[in-house]
């Protein structure tokens, strides 16, 4: 069967030698929390998730037992892992919801899942890594969980593997990575999420979860997959929750496809949340002997509100998902906005030298320096033609991208360039030879988005990745200083089809579409590892974790108006760290919105993130230069604590005129306060203290207001040295005026 997404299922096999097996009830713990489960009637129930519980008795005593129940709904059991289908042979306990439903292969509709072992695994220092493996009571089917409990962050990633050990191939109708009811009792429940469109990514919604009610989110886009939903969410259980309080439960789904999560809420107050790859197009098809690994679902929980929820996933991710979560992201300058297709080697050669003079690091060119012939992506055609073909245009660039790298070298910079590789456009070279290799509906004409041609490539079909790796490793390894990528796609999945995968595997394409698209990225990651890779999907399309696995980070909008920006990097840094978010200071009036706000202003909110520009700096007069190379330099001494600090949000642009957030390094002796107005009132609209967080009430801290223009300070205690436990308590005065004013300061313990 032609299927990359098999993987050999060496889970409890690998390590045997190693493997403790646990009893039937098991303690999970992390410093704060504590993942209780045992095994009840067969199977694994979780008892307790939520703050920590060192006893297991306790967790046996205090859980909850609604699930026991008599009415139809409520008879559902707390399932680590919940499974359309019974969890024991005849009485009560028929599941008609769960995360996985399987078609046998003699058509039966149902699993009864058994616990069959559970074992720790060895594994790397302060990872407790536990599995359990279940088996259908009937048939050869096999679902291994594993949760593996990461002690320093809070968080436990948790993924599941599928054994098909029948005679025939089975159909997975659900194939969710968690599907957990959840444990935590409460009088009512509340979903915080983000959503947006393109140009308005992550803005940050809530809404209470009544009794009967299912919240869902998800995308069926295929490729931008978090366009509009982003696959994270929050869920309070309780009245209320805020930055500071609450219970609160954060999860992220890592995986870049189509995706759906749900929280659903029944009469009994019995919870289930379920996140995993979508299989709206049809039923998966697993053949017999073949296993499938789900994605990987990462989840946290606080007592003390949403912003620890945060801090506790940024960590993880710094630490465990990103390729190098702990390398400090340089100041660059990408050319889109300064030239978009308009560009000549001359006009670049300017970009490197105004970047360089104002401290930046990394020249990117983007969009606009490949195809030929009457497919050149030039001036005239635009993004109508070329993308597929991955070779320099000679006549825009007669010396190529070596020659631009060896031009940024020579000033001092590093060198990276903007690549499209899941698309096609109908206009290409690539397209003429191999039209069987889009995603395209047998009997069909293919559909088409951006420029009028553009579409998806079929990455299920090992042949078209590798076409693509081999165009890619040819331009890379050219570069001898190559160090970064930007990963752009602007397509969704417009058709639903594929010539590789045979009739009876057609369901099967958007989930192994990005198995193949990880090939693809693993591999080149895995060859060229110091080459950075930007995710970037029409802007914020390819935020998630599953991405950032492979990536260093991702333009989050190309909305970079920065007022805007306040929201879409508050939405963003819910669950992503400052060092992912990419925020560029580009030119008045802005190109998307029109609006205009000050240098300044446009600098103190690209510096709450990864800052980089994205204008033509020949536009910029003498004297914005002068203020931005002193904001470089300035961010170069504030980027560890930014980049690698923890964050605290302290005042919401959806409650007020206003924001502010701050960043704490790790040992609590270095910070930075970023303060922005939006649109304001009228003067008298005074902004009271901010008061600080994360500081450490034994030291105290000189404070100093950075980025100052025009000799504007915002405080009147700029210059002193104040104690952490009166900055938190009685707050930092700060004041604000006019539309678009803002501050940054910079707090160091003495
Ligand atoms: C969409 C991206 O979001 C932009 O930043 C830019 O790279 C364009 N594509 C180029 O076509």
């Amino acid at each position: 069967m032609k299927n990359v997404s098999m993987l050999a299922l060496a889970v409890c096999t690998a390590g045997t030698l190693f493997a403790a097996e646990v009893g039937d009830s098991f303690l999970l713990h992390t410093k704060n929390t504590t993942l209780a489960l045992c095994r009840q009637q067969g199977s694994w129930n979780v008892l307790h998730y939520g703050a920590k519980v060192s006893s297991q008795s306790d967790a046996f005593a205090l859980a909850w037992n609604r699930w026991a129940g008599g009415n139809s709904v409520s008879q559902r059991r707390p399932a680590a892992y919940a499974a359309y289908g019974g969890d024991k042979d005849g009485g009560y306990g028929f599941n008609k919801f769960g995360g996985l439903q399987v078609t046998h292969a003699d058509g039966c509709l149902t699993l009864h899942l058994v616990g069959e072992k559970a074992e720790t695994l060895p594994d790397e220092t302060g990872v407790t890594h536990l599995v359990l493996v279940q088996r259908d009571r009937f048939y050869p089917f096999w679902v291994v969980q594993h949760f593996r409990a990461l002690e320093k962050c809070d968080v436990i990633e948790t993924w599941i593997e599928l054994r098909n050990g029948e005679d025939g191939a089975v159909r997975l109708g659900r194939m969710d990575s968690f599907a957990m009811g959840f444990p935590l009792i409460a009088n009512a429940f509340r979903f915080q999420y983000v959503t947006g469109q393109w140009a308005a990514e992550a803005q940050l919604r809530e809404t209470s979860i009544e009794r009967g009610q299912t919240v869902s989110i998800g995308s069926r886009s295929g490729v931008r997959d978090a366009w509009e939903n982003n696959a994270s969410f929050m869920l309070t259980a309780g009245e209320t929750s805020s930055e500071t309080s609450g219970r609160v439960f954060g999860g992220v789904l890592c995986w870049s496809g189509s995706w759906g999560i749900s929280v659903q809420r029944d009469h009994c107050d019995f919870v289930e949340i379920r996140a995993g790859a979508d299989t709206s197009a049809g039923a998966y098809v697993l053949d017999a002997g073949k296993s499938i690994t789900l994605p990987k679902f990462a989840f946290t929980f606080s007592s003390k509100g949403k912003g620890q929820i945060s801090r506790n996933i940024h960590r993880w991710a710094r630490d465990w998902q990103l390729p190098a979560g702990s390398k400090l992201r340089p100041v660059l300058l990408n050319s889109w906005e300064g030239s978009y297709f308009s560009f000549t080697e001359k006009v670049l050669h300017d970009m490197m030298d105004g970047v360089k003079e104002m401290g930046g690091e990394l020249f990117v060119l983007d969009d606009g320096w490949f195809g030929t012939g009457k497919y050149a992506r030039d001036d005239v055609h635009k993004d109508k033609v070329g993308l597929g073909d991955w070779v320099i245009n000679p006549e825009k660039l007669p010396n190529g991208l070596v020659g631009l790298s060896d031009e940024a070298k020579a000033r001092g910079l590093k060198f990276g360039f903007w690549v499209e590789p899941e698309m096609v456009n109908t206009n290409s070279w690539l397209y003429e030879a191999h039209p069987e290799w889009v995603i395209r509906e047998k009997n069909r004409p293919v559909n088409v988005g951006r420029g009028g041609s553009q579409t998806v490539l079929d990455y299920s079909n090992p042949a078209v990745r590798q076409n693509t790796y081999n165009q890619l490793d040819a331009l890379y390894s050219k570069i001898l200083d190559l160090a970064y990528i930007k990963w752009d796609a602007n397509a969704d999945f417009y058709n639903m089809g594929s010539t590789y995968l045979d009739a009876a595997h057609q369901a099967n394409l958007p989930f192994d579409y990005t198995v193949g698209l990880y090939d693809l990225l693993a591999k080149l990651r895995a060859k060229y590892p110091q080459v950075d890779i930007q995710a970037c999907s029409s802007g914020g399309g390819h935020v998630d974790f599953g991405f950032l696995r492979y990536a260093d980070e991702f333009w989050g909008s190309d909305d970079s108006d920065a007022r805007e920006r306040v929201f879409i990097q508050w939405g963003e840094s819910q669950f992503y760290p400052a060092c992912t978010i990419a925020a560029h200071v580009t030119d008045v009036p802005n190109h998307q919105t029109h609006r205009t706000t000050p240098l300044k202003y446009r600098f103190d909110v690209a510096m709450s993130a990864r800052l980089g520009f994205e204008l033509h700096p020949k536009n910029m007069s003498a004297e914005d230069v002068a203020f931005a190379k002193k904001c470089v330099a300035d961010y170069k001494r504030i980027r560890p604590t930014v980049q690698q600090g923890d964050l605290y949000r302290l005042v919401s642009p959806y409650d007020n005129n206003y924001a502010a957030l701050m960043y704490v390094n790790e040992e609590a002796t270095h910070a930075v306060v970023f303060l922005w107005g939006l649109a304001r009132g009228n003067w008298s609209d005074f902004v009271p203290p901010l008061a600080l967080q994360g500081l450490a009430d034994d030291k105290s801290y000189a404070v100093k207001e950075i980025n100052v223009a025009k000799g504007r300070k915002h405080c009147r205690v700029d210059g002193r040295i104040l104690g952490g436990s009166a900055l938190g308590s009685m707050g930092l005065p700060v004041r604000l005026s006019g539309d678009y004013d803002s501050a940054v300061f910079e707090l160091t313990a003495k």
